[in-house]
């Protein structure tokens, strides 16, 4: 199986556009240890030429152009992407697909109900797209048993399960959570039995998640913040990172803590808010990350299982 990390960040990316804060600041100044990084989006492929896409990142066609495997160039009109899977309806995971309206195929849409709902009202986009390329929507299970292959996707299978999450700001049931509005898939490679754990927002490892994330040889999540009250300490936002569906990285109950009981698989975070000193490659809070032998997403970053 091969993954590859078209987006790091999270929402806004790194550097963000408006933002000052002594990461983003230090990046565009050139005066800390780190790489830019564009917004929440991988791309994974069971025979390195058909490719499914999780999320469609605003920054869509730059990690395309990026990535040369996406352009395979068979006819005049052409993708290595032959699938879009949804992990919710996030703005930094949804609004790409926008840009991915030319063409007349049909996008090959995975989603829960709940981002069906979301992405059909709050945001329009998937109605939009029925005025461009038109879409074929496919229910994503979500009870974590019921695994889904993609047919122009071969060699790979996808197990879905809901994670506990909010909607987005814009959705009709901001403040009612739904199962399915976000979700974790395990992602199997059939020919070898390699799995890949990938959930870029994930507020808390419940207990139905260990099954399936032991399973993995390689564990992908959430990355956005250090400490629970990153946001509220920069004076940027008055919510905890739990609040908005991220487990922070340290603390009691903290991503590594919760990673340290997962034995001697990779580890890599991935969605990292531009915030987060970890960003900073010298920094004692990526040592610390080191030490426990977990890797930081880069955009590029290639996984081979
Ligand atoms: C999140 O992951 O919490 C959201 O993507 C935040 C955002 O809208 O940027
Ligand atoms: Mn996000
Ligand atoms: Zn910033």
């Amino acid at each position: 199986m091969h993954i590859h990390v078209l987006g790091a960040a999270a929402g806004g990316g790194f550097p963000q556009w408006n933002c000052n804060c002594p990461n983003c600041d230090g990046l565009r100044k050139g005066t800390i240890k780190a790489t830019k990084r564009t917004q929440s989006s991988i791309c994974v492929s069971g025979n390195g030429v058909d490719w499914v896409l999780f999320n469609a990142s605003p920054d869509v066609l730059q990690q395309i152009q990026d990535f040369a495997p996406l352009q395979p160039g068979r006819n005049i009109r052409d993708s290595g992407i032959q699938a879009i899977v949804l992990i919710d309806a996030q703005i930094d995971h949804t609004t790409g697909l926008f840009m991915l309206r030319e063409g007349k195929i049909k996008r090959e849409i995975y989603c829960t109900d709940m981002v069906y709902e979301d992405l059909t009202t709050g945001n329009q986009v998937l109605n939009i797209l029925g005025h461009y390329c038109g879409i074929n929507r496919h229910d994503v299970p979500i009870d974590g048993k019921t695994s889904f292959e993609i047919p122009n996707v071969p060699n790979l299978k996808f197990t879905a399960v809901a994670l506990k999450s909010a909607a987005p700001p814009y959705s009709p049931h901001r403040n009612d959570p739904h199962p399915g509005d976000t979700i974790g898939v395990l992602i199997e490679e059939i020919s070898t039995g390699k799995k890949c754990w990938y959930s870029p927002g994930l507020g808390e490892i419940e207990p139905h998640l260990p099954p399936l994330m032991s399973q993995a040889d390689c564990i992908m999540v959430d990355g956005t913040f250090w400490t629970n009250t990153e946001m509220i300490d920069m004076g940027l936002m008055t919510k905890t990172a739990r609040s908005i569906g991220h487990n922070p990285q340290s603390g009691e109950g903290g991503m590594i803590e919760k990673l340290n009981e997962f034995g001697d698989v990779r580890k890599i975070l991935i969605h990292i808010n531009n915030t987060n000193p970890i960003l900073r490659e010298d920094s004692a809070e990526h040592a610390i990350l080191n030490q426990h032998k977990i890797e930081v997403a880069y955009d590029g970053m290639d996984i081979i299982l």
